[in-house]
């Protein structure tokens, strides 16, 4: 497995495989890996002949007063972690070698109106972080495949836009998120909790899970069952910033007729703010009723 901190080093291992006619995976990261990062370099391993995986906590797509300061990092114990994953490369960059024009007048890439709603509307320009850093790792490791969770749904759809936009030729997969035994998606933030806070934290998932079911069921309005898990939510510890119904495919407000839906949500616990979803396929088309 070969570590590169530098563009140059990463070019030339690209290029050497491109011309041996290898197929290459690339997992972006910011890095402190959990399982949920481990699941896409398994899958990366299976798909391609080469696997990448890029480490790099990135600036700009933390806004004023974010957690870019105390964003848990761990570079010692993700080596270790990584060392018998059977990758053949990590690419470690410094602010500098993606950054070198720095970060206040340098290109942005933009992905309008899906990056401005659900967490794009408390996290103005977070969205145009995001795609501006996976295009610079996109361009200069030329993967095939690069792949993403689901745990960040909303970030995804915005890549997927963005390499259609752009014409990258590169596929996007996506995989399904990891959680604790108790249900809690999996998030390098989640070491952030302190004990009773990690205690309450299962309970974004136990409520989302009965909304599912409600939505399924197709017992209430949306903004009944968007109510409900508010004040399942909003108790105590934990501060909901956001609950919304959407279609899967394009984020929009779930219409009549629509089956293929998601519930996202983000939710402060003190100064952590997580974010999960959960699918839900109805059964029976969204009735009018209902929406
Ligand atoms: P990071 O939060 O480190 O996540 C890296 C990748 O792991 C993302 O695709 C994310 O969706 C996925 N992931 C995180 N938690 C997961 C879980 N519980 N189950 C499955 N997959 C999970 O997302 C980023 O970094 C950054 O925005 C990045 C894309 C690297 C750009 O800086």
């Amino acid at each position: 497995m070969k570590k590169s901190f530098d563009i140059q080093s990463v070019r030339e291992t690209i290029r050497e495989w491109h011309v041996s006619g290898e197929s290459i995976a690339l997992v972006p990261t910011m890095g402190n890996l959990h399982k949920g990062h481990l699941s896409l370099l398994t899958h990366a391993k299976k798909i391609a002949a080469k696997t990448v995986v890029s480490i790099f906590v990135n600036p700009i797509q933390f806004g004023h007063g974010e957690d870019y300061e105390r964003y848990p990092s761990s570079l010692d114990e993700d080596f270790s972690k990584l060392a018998g994953a059977g990758l053949d490369l990590i690419f470690v960059p410094d602010l500098e070698e993606l950054y070198p024009g720095g970060i206040s007048d340098d290109t942005r890439v933009t992905v309008p109106a899906i990056s401005e709603i659900l967490c794009g509307e408390f996290r103005p320009g977070h969205f145009s972080g995001v795609a501006t850093v996976v295009a610079k790792l996109l361009t200069n490791i030329r993967p095939n495949f690069a792949l993403f969770g689901d745990k960040d749904f909303q970030q995804v759809l915005v890549i997927r836009r963005m390499v259609e936009d752009l014409l990258m030729p590169v596929e996007i997969i996506s995989l399904p998120t990891v959680r604790e035994k108790d249900g809690l998606a999996m998030s390098s933030r989640n070491a952030h909790l302190k004990v009773d806070e990690r205690l309450h934290a299962k309970g974004i998932f136990e409520a989302l899970t009965i909304m599912a079911q409600k939505l399924q069921d197709q017992a209430s309005k949306i903004s009944i069952l968007e109510k409900e898990y508010r004040s399942a939510i909003d108790c105590g510890e934990m501060r909901l910033e956001y609950v919304s119904v959407r279609r899967q495919s394009d984020l929009e407000y779930a219409r009549v007729g629509d089956r293929e839906l998601i519930i996202l949500t983000a939710v402060w616990l003190d100064e952590t703010r997580l974010i999960d979803n959960v699918q839900v396929v109805l059964k029976e088309p969204l009735r009018e009723i209902n929406v």
